[in-house]
């Protein structure tokens, strides 16, 4: 017996952008994450992701014949769901989290009709879930926001990208209406505070206070969220949907007082995405932080009520690492989910600097719960790591388990101590390229695709040591971890 509910929901994440490849097949239109190429002298770091993106950027990216673009290509999915699907049947997944794209549905974003290849194309990777009793658990925005729409009106800094976005989720609601009933809406939200361009669409061309355009995005993202939220319970009444956050647990650096409020105002720059969508109202705590940054949002007079009305019935979350705040700006830093962070010294980080911190995660479990007290679910967890290939084909990725198993325990302790838990979908169940760096060679799998970081190889898939590994805490719902 394990202390995991009967009905936990193992499985695995993956997002659209990243693993689907069929680039501009089947009548699919250019989406933001197509243009982000691969740098092969360090992969793409962090700050260029970051970087404000301009359209003479995009059109370069657009018209490029040298450059690598792994995303246009991922692990082409797309062709080979079915055997990535019998692959996850095998493993017991109870769910499977991936993402639609948009651009797919709605090759410009805004057409009036959807693109039926692409809706066919869902379905039938729906059924080939459902066949094996795996309950899809979809994203409706993941990074694959239609370039169409940035060019046009320059993403969602425009009102007018809450309407496109409700007509395609409404699409999807109506179409999968009996095949899905899991569904979650604006991956990692509040990326969107920190980068305009990839999950926003918006270009640098012209804007004078970019934070400004940010934000004001943010607030659309909220009302299409909110939107969504009550077409779901209109057109769906038996499913479930939640908002999506990445989760910054940051320790105050000392217990110097000024440490300690630097990580309250971290969780607020943090949590502010998810007090929103969860209690329906703006917290009062971003007054300052919009007075100190110049920001005045545009609402409309029914914004209130569309919030109010609109609030999610779970809350998931992405959580790789912990880090640190601090008063004090020098000291030792390293890398981290998009923003990186002072370096703990109790703690052990990935290859690419991000902090492995397990009990973080049963701490972040508590904190979420305590403020929201709604269901939570864990829809992205992992280490990205180089894996090695044996000379008979097996890949010994203890490490990997090891992480896992270390978040797992976690996740069972929170569990005993009162939180409410709804599932774990650990990121990259199919090693897939990575959203910040482009690169193949960070994996997460418990599946080994053969590529390389310049989009060499032969896309075999291979079961990794892990594999068989949360086989047996699937079959076992948690009890063994060895
Ligand atoms: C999350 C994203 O931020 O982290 C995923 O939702 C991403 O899309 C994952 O792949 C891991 O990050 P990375 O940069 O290692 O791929």
């Amino acid at each position: 017996m394990s202390g995991f509910p009967q009905n936990f929901l193992w499985g695995g994440a993956t997002a659209a952008n990243q693993f689907e490849g069929a680039f501009l097949e089947d009548g699919k239109g250019w989406s933001t994450a197509d243009t982000a190429r691969f740098i092969k002298e360090n992969g793409i770091s962090m700050t260029e992701l970051l970087k404000p993106t301009t359209r003479a950027d995009i059109e370069f990216a657009m018209n490029d014949k040298e450059g690598v673009y792994p995303k246009r290509h991922g692990i082409d999915f797309y062709h080979r769901y079915k055997e990535d699907i019998a692959l996850f049947a095998e493993m017991g997944f109870k769910t499977f989290r991936l993402s639609i794209s948009w651009p797919r549905i709605f090759p410009n974003g805004d057409e009036l009709e959807p693109n039926e290849a692409g809706l066919a194309f869902y379905d039938a990777v729906f059924d080939e879930c459902l066949k094996y009793n795996i309950e899809p658990l979809v994203t409706i925005s993941h990074y694959e926001f239609p370039l169409g729409l940035a060019f046009k009106q320059n993403g969602w800094e425009s009102r007018e990208t809450i309407e496109a976005f409700e007509r395609y989720a409404r699409v999807l609601f109506n179409r999968y209406k009996d095949k899905v009933k899991y569904w979650l809406t604006f991956n990692e939200i509040n990326i969107i505070g920190m980068t305009g361009y990839l999950s926003g669409g918006i270009l640098a061309d012209g804007e004078k206070n970019m934070l400004q355009a940010q934000y004001q995005a943010a607030h659309h993202q909220f009302i299409a969220s909110a939107l969504a939220v009550k077409a779901c319970h209109e057109i769906i009444p038996d499913a479930q949907i939640g908002c999506m956050l990445a989760r910054m647990e940051a320790y105050p650096e000392t217990c110097n007082p000024l440490d300690v409020m630097e990580s309250v105002n971290s969780d607020h720059y943090n949590l502010f995405y998810s007090d929103v969508q969860i209690r329906g109202y703006y917290p009062s705590y971003m007054n300052k932080f919009f007075r100190d940054h110049n920001i005045t949002i545009k609402k409309d007079a029914a914004d209130e009520q569309i919030l109010r009305e609109g609030t999610v019935d779970f809350m998931s979350f992405s959580y790789y690492m912990s880090s640190i705040a601090s008063h004090k700006k020098e000291g030792d830093t390293t890398g981290g989910n998009l923003l990186g962070s002072k370096k703990n010294p109790y703690l052990e980080a990935s290859d690419w600097g991000w902090q492995i911190d397990p009990v973080g995660l049963r701490v972040t479990l508590h904190k979420l719960y305590d403020r929201y007290q709604v269901p939570l679910f864990i829809v992205e967890n992992g280490l990205g790591a180089k894996d090695v290939v044996e000379s008979d084909g097996s890949i010994h990725d203890s490490y990997r388990i090891d992480y896992l198993r270390s978040h797992i325990e976690q996740m069972e302790q929170a569990i005993d101590e009162g939180v409410d838990l709804m599932g774990y979908t650990p990121w990259g169940c199919i090693d897939l390229v990575s959203a910040s760096t482009s690169e193949m060679s960070k994996r997460y799998g418990f599946i080994y695709v053969d590529l390389d970081d310049e989009g060499k190889g032969t896309l075999d898939r291979s079961r990794k040591d892990s594999f068989y590994w949360y086989k047996k805490v699937i079959e076992t719902n948690g009890a063994d971890l060895s």
